[in-house]
This record gives structure tokens, C-alpha cells and sequence, in this order.
């Protein structure tokens, strides 16, 4: 039985998150989304609340699992038992950090990075920019889940 961990920070998950994470639960016997913490970020939601946008986006998928971490990624992979880790990449520009990313975190505990190429139409999407977007008050309804769409709008008519 192979355990996929796919990390990131998730901060909205976008519609390239879901498809990438849709992805591997078609192909792993059991997937774990890893949500960093990342508080040196000051992220926008807290990993509950991007647990919570992930969980409904991703409802059709009810085996896929949710833990947030802190610390090293491949700890987090250690304890959720987790032989490969999955990253998205949208485009070369994503490759040389994923890259480097990828093999330390072979050299730290010798685990497997796999990507998987985003959809082509998906390819500029980033939760930063749907967060720029948003608070600017553009449209972002095509880019994220509903319910992301409607945490985004609450989070922003709050500040
Ligand atoms: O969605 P992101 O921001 O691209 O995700 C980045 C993530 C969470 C995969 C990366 O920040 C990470 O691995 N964080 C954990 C800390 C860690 O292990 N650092 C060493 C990496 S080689």
C-alpha cells in the first residue's frame, strides 16, 4: 500500500490544488494532505479553516486525510507514514525551487518527490494572486471552490 503526502500552505487551496490532489487520489491507495502551518507567513486562514475549504472542496473524495504540520515536511511524511511526496508544478519556473526542495528533502530521509503537472488552463493560477485579486475586489469565483470563493469574501469584508 503506497501513502502519498501532498504538502503545501494552501493558503487559499485554488482550483490547481484540487486537481492536483484529485489526481493522486486516483492513483495512491491512501492520500494525506499535508497543510503547513507556516507562521512566519501570517497566512490569511488558519490551517483549521484550509483543512475545512479542502475537506468540502475535495467532499467526492471522503478517503483523502488532512493533517496540518510544523517542522520539517519530511517529519510530517515519517508520521503519517507517507513513502512519496507529491508537489504540483505548474511551469519551468516552478521547477528549480521544487528541485532543490525535493532533494534535500531525499538527502534529510531519502523519501521520493513526485510532481504532477498542473492542468495547462490552471497554469497561472497561485493562491497569492487569487488573494490580491480578491481583495482588490476582482472575480475569483472560477478559480477557487465555492466555498473557498464565500471564506475568501467573509475573511476580506471582516478586515
Ligand atoms: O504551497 P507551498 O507554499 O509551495 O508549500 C511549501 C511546503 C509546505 C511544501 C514547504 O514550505 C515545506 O516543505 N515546508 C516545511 C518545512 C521544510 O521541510 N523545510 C525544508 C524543505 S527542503
Amino acid at each position: 500500500m503506497t501513502t502519498a503526502l501532498v504538502p503545501g500552505s494552501f493558503d487559499p487551496p485554488t482550483n490547481g490544488h484540487v486537481d492536483v490532489i484529485v489526481r493522486c487520489a486516483n492513483l495512491f491507495d491512501r492520500v494525506v494532505v499535508g497543510v503547513v502551518g507556516n507562521p512566519s507567513k501570517s497566512p490569511m486562514f488558519t490551517s483549521e479553516e484550509r483543512i475545512e475549504m479542502l475537506r468540502s472542496s475535495c467532499a467526492e473524495w471522503p478517503h483523502l486525510e488532512y493533517v496540518a504540520f510544523d517542522g520539517l515536511l519530511v517529519d510530517c511524511a515519517r508520521d503519517v507514514g507517507a513513502q512519496v511526496i507529491v508537489k504540483g508544478l505548474r511551469a519551468m519556473t516552478d521547477f528549480d525551487y521544487e528541485l532543490q526542495l525535493a532533494q534535500m528533502n531525499r538527502h534529510l530521509s531519502g523519501i521520493v518527490t513526485m510532481f504532477v503537472a498542473t492542468a495547462p488552463a490552471l497554469g497561472y493560477l497561485s493562491s497569492s494572486l487569487v488573494k490580491e485579486v480578491a481583495g482588490l475586489g476582482g472575480d475569483v469565483t472560477k478559480l477557487v471552490p465555492p466555498a473557498v470563493a464565500a471564506a475568501l469574501k467573509e475573511r476580506i469584508a471582516d478586515d
